[in-house]
């Protein structure tokens, strides 16, 4: 689309409505508008009223399909008169030109709600007034400017701010001498302002920032003695602040910062009485600051960054300004106020800042009385003393930067009153003491860096309630204990750096924490964890409160008539359980999670778009290995790159080795794609590369197949085949899957995972994380387990490892595992074979926690079996739609397979002959009968 330049009317109203309306509204508006013309080279004598439609009239084009006029072109037609409102009839118009005519007057803005017009060019005539909004398209305007815009000689504002116009602004500007405002920041203009600038003499308000203009200000300013607002800033402006711009003497705001202008600043900037807002912020300005003091208005002065020396003027504090910024201006020590005297006299002030000097003195305790601060910035001088209670009473205080002082003491934990903090900095000080778990009530904070001072004691918890904490910088302390829990639940967090203080305990396991890069928590010797390579002490928590009682009423008969006997935590259990808690972090979540996962892939639906290898431009890296993705099929469309795809809303859930996406390929291929967390963990590239070939070549039709990853440096996937059916966990246990699984089906899950294990352990690879929803269920219903041999990925091997790394659900976990004398081998998945067969035939998770007791599957089954009413265990959800000479050998197999010894476990192959016999035997008895 194609704007050109325009202007308005001060249209005579016209008697539209009086007018025939039979007339066709086309006809009626084009006689309209000429009616109000002159045309003295009779050039719209072909206009005729009597017409039907006006679609021959000479200038006139109409769009065939509808008959209706869509294009009017009268270029340099000699028209003179106003472009009125008969224009507004035509509401099919896409193209208007009218341009080098003598057309007067303003645009009407109503043209605007001509919704089909697309070109406009009205250049070249003699309008005025302002430029209609909609002139200039919602795109933003981009290339020069054309000097034909000065000859717009009614313009009285010009505004074309934030679009992407460059290349120099055209001289010639003093023909607008009826401009007031000009707005032409934020684009990307050059060069020099127009020299003529002074001959638009009524200009009110010139704003030329952002920018990339230099050169010196044109002597012709000075004649702008109507201004009342010159922003420059942020340019390239060079040279000194005229001596003339004193006699500008309406100016209310001037801002010149953020250029490179030098020199001294003009004494005669003190005659600017109107003086509301000086910015003259980062320049190389020197010398002292003029005497301003009939500058009664000001209310903010900001000379910060500037090269100004001498005496800091005794006039500053005493204009009753709202802010002040004098950071790093170089003056000498002695020559600041104390802040004493400012909390004296001073309590209107909004904004204080003194950084970056060499400012020494304390905070006076009723800092308080400055009821309005919003900002306080002491940073980077030599404040002592210790932080004053009062700074509580400053209810507005949005950025408190005490940074790099002299501090000591301790934070008061009448901080809690500064409740709009948002930002909260006084690292670098001699602060001793607790973090004030008080903190929390400032709700507001996005920013808390306390970081090198020798706070003491604890992180309190209850900074997990400030939930809008983005940065958290906490080291080169002496903090120590734990990390909480709780802070997992900072949603926002972009860092937390906690690195060298005493922190001791496990590495909080969840958000933010799982992937927070091992240098924000390094330098803490006692903290555990896989980000810091440090496996923590077999800790054995209590996960189960037994009842001391209800193990006395199960050892009788008394428990026969429950239907659900509640069963005594035998030894070999609580081995077992104790090797699972042993793994302690996140067994239960990551159930959870899988559940979660498996549930929510059914109705993830957002496609992902792989885009093109632009995703990588951005990196700098020239390392050939950054970005690499590998397919097995072969899929070449799909190496295109893999950024994208980690959004949080493809997330299906977080394991303890990585979190899973769902994404949709540009085929409509899906893949579930695991980005390892255990990065830091991970083995060169080379040993990476070929464990997950290895790994790749693993086809099996009852084990998910990983179909490709994707290695940078910092940044691990694993690529799966996608089960939309979800996990078996999913099938037995969530209230929303679908249907219930017969015994049929039942059979076949544990025949085929029987099998996929067996394939597995053929190749040399131990599971060791499995359980129900670890297997999944594919289209046909046929198992297949997943996430098998990530282990492989890390190095070192060996039950700390396995214990941190792999946080196997409770119950699945082989009791081999708590005994660090044991080697592993792979009958600790016969062991979780076991277990998982007794799920599918029951029905019930490994371990069901009742109301005040703990159900072990195991034990009930081998209860009920020793008792003979092992038929009892099956699941009830099938109405005894089972075949009970399947259904008490596969149950007795479980149990074999669960041994607590590994050597009396069978191994999968054996487990697959069993079960054939199994079945065959009852097809045998089935067929007899
Ligand atoms: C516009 O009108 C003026 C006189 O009113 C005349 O001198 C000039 O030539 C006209 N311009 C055009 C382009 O017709
Ligand atoms: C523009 O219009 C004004 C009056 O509105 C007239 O004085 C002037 O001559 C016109 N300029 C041209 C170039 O037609
Ligand atoms: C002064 O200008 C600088 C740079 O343009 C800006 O960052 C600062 O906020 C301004 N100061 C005030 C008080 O407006
Ligand atoms: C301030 O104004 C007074 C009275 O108008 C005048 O005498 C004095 O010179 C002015 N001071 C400065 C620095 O402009
Ligand atoms: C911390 O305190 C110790 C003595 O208690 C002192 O030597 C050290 O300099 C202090 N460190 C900081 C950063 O204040
Ligand atoms: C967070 O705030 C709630 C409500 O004030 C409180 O119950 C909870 O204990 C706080 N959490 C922490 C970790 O302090």
């Amino acid at each position: 689309m194609q704007f050109n330049l325009f202007l308005f009317l001060l249209f005579a109203p016209v008697l539209i409505h009086s007018l025939d309306p039979v007339f066709n509204d086309d006809v009626l508006g084009l006689i309209v508008f000429k009616a109000g013309l002159q045309d003295p080279k009779a050039k719209l004598l072909t206009w005729n009223e009597d017409d039907d439609n006006p679609c021959n009239w000479i200038g006139v084009k109409c769009d065939p399909t509808i008959n209706r006029v869509s294009s009017l072109v009268l270029d340099g037609f000699s028209l003179s008169g106003h472009i009125d409102q008969g224009i507004l009839r035509l509401q099919f118009l896409q193209t208007l030109s009218l341009s080098k005519n003598n057309f007067t007057g303003t645009i009407n803005p109503d043209l605007c709600h001509l919704g089909s017009l697309q070109v406009i060019d009205l250049s070249a005539n003699n309008l005025s007034g302002a430029i209609p909004e909609c002139f200039f398209p919602s795109m933003w305007l981009s290339g020069r400017l054309p000097s034909g815009i000065w000859f717009l000689r009614g313009l009285q504002s010009l505004d074309l701010s934030d679009n992407l116009l460059d290349g120099e602004i055209p001289e010639g500007i003093e023909n607008l001498y009826d401009l007031r405002e000009i707005s032409l920041n934020k684009n990307r203009f050059i060069g020099r302002l127009p020299m003529d600038i002074g001959g638009c003499l009524l200009l009110k308000s010139l704003d030329f920032s952002d920018n990339f203009l230099s050169g010196s200000l044109p002597e012709s300013m000075k004649k702008l003695a109507s201004c009342t607002s010159l922003s420059l800033q942020g340019n390239a402006f060079t040279g000194v602040i005229p001596d003339w711009i004193g006699v500008l003497k309406n100016l209310e705001i001037l801002d010149l910062s953020a250029n490179r202008f030098s020199g001294w600043i003009p004494k005669s900037i003190g005659s600017l009485q109107l003086l509301n807002k000086l910015n003259l912020s980062m320049n190389q300005f020197t010398g002292s600051l003029p005497e301003m003091i009939n500058c009664t208005k000001l209310l903010a002065l900001d000379v910060s960054h500037n090269q100004l020396a001498g005496n800091l003027p005794s006039w500053i504090f005493r204009l009753g300004m709202q802010s002040v910024s004098l950071s790093g201006i170089n003056v000498s020590r002695s020559n600041y106020p104390s802040l004493t005297s400012i909390t004296a006299s001073y309590h209107g002030l909004q904004l204080l800042d003194l950084s970056s000097n060499t400012f020494s003195g304390e905070i006076p305790s009723n800092i308080g009385v400055l009821h309005s601060l919003q900002l306080l910035n002491l940073s980077t001088n030599s404040v002592f003393g210790s932080i004053p209670a009062g700074i509580g009473e400053l209810k507005s205080l949005y950025v408190l930067d005490l940074s790099v002082n002299e501090l000591e003491g301790s934070i008061p934990s009448e901080i809690e009153g500064a409740v709009s903090l948002n930002v909260l900095r006084l690292q670098m000080n001699f602060l001793t003491g607790k973090i004030p778990s008080e903190i929390e009530k400032c709700s507001a904070l996005t920013s808390l860096i306390l970081s090198q001072n020798n706070l003491t004691g604890s992180i309190p918890a209850s900074i997990a309630n400030l939930t809008n904490l983005h940065y958290v910088d906490l080291s080169l302390n002496e903090l120590s204990g734990s990390l909480p829990k709780e802070l997992t639940n900072l949603s926002h967090l972009v860092s937390f750096n906690v690195s060298y203080n005493r922190l001791q305990g496990e590495l909080p396991v969840g958000g933010f924490f799982n992937t927070i890069s091992p240098s924000s928590v390094s330098g803490n010797p006692s903290l555990c964890g896989s980000i810091v390579n440090r496996a923590c002490p077999a800790v054995h928590p209590k996960p189960l409160v037994l009842n001391p009682n209800s193990s006395d009423s199960t050892g009788g008969s008394s428990s026969a008539n429950h239907r659900h006997k509640k069963i005594i935590l035998s030894i070999s259990a609580l081995i077992a359980i104790g090797a699972a808690a042993f793994i302690a972090l996140g067994v239960v979540a990551v159930t959870v999670l899988n559940i979660h996962a498996r549930s929510s892939m059914s109705h993830s639906a957002a496609p992902i778009i792989f885009s093109g290898g632009e995703d990588f431009s951005c990196s700098p890296t020239n390392d050939p290995n950054y970005g690499k993705l590998v397919m097995f099929s072969g899929d070449a469309d799909f190496a295109a790159g893999a950024h994208n795809l980690l959004n949080k809303d493809s997330e299906l859930g977080r394991g303890g080795f990585g979190v899973v996406y769902h994404a949709v390929l540009r085929d409509g291929h899906s893949v579930a794609i695991k980005k390892l967390t255990i990065s830091s963990l991970i083995k060169s590239q080379e040993d990476f590369e070929r464990e997950v070939k290895n790994l790749g070549k693993i086809r099996h039709q009852n084990l998910v197949a990983l179909e490709g990853y994707y290695w940078t440096p910092s940044l691990h996937l694993l690529i799966y085949e996608y089960e939309s059916r979800g996990s078996l966990f999913k099938l037995l246990h969530d209230e929303h899957g679908r249907g219930i699984l017969s015994w049929r089906q039942r059979f076949n899950i544990v025949l085929g995972m029987a099998k996929g294990l067996a394939y597995l352990h053929q190749m040399n690879i131990i599971h060791y994380n499995l359980k129900s929803s670890n297997v999944l269920i594919g289209s046909s219903g046929e198992p297949k387990v997943g996430d098998f041999g990530l282990v492989r990925l890390l190095p070192n091997l060996d039950h700390c490892v396995l214990s941190s790394k792999i946080q196997s659900a409770l119950g699945y976990m082989a009791p081999e595992f708590a005994c660090r004398t044991v080697k592993i081998t792979e009958k600790c998945d016969v062991y979780g074979f076991g277990i998982l067969v007794l799920e599918v035939v029951t029905g019930k998770r490994p371990v069901e926690y009742m109301e005040d007791d703990v159900v072990i599957l195991y034990d009930m089954v081998r209860g009920a079996l020793e008792e003979g009413r092992v038929e009892q265990c099956v699941d009830d959800r099938l109405l005894g739609n089972f075949l009970a000479e399947e259904a008490i050998p596969v149950i007795k197999l479980g149990l074999i397979c669960a041994s607590q010894v590994p050597s009396n476990r069978p191994d999968m192959n054996e487990v697959i002959n069993i079960l054939e016999l199994i079945q065959c035997h009852s097809e045998g008895q089935e067929e007899l009968e």
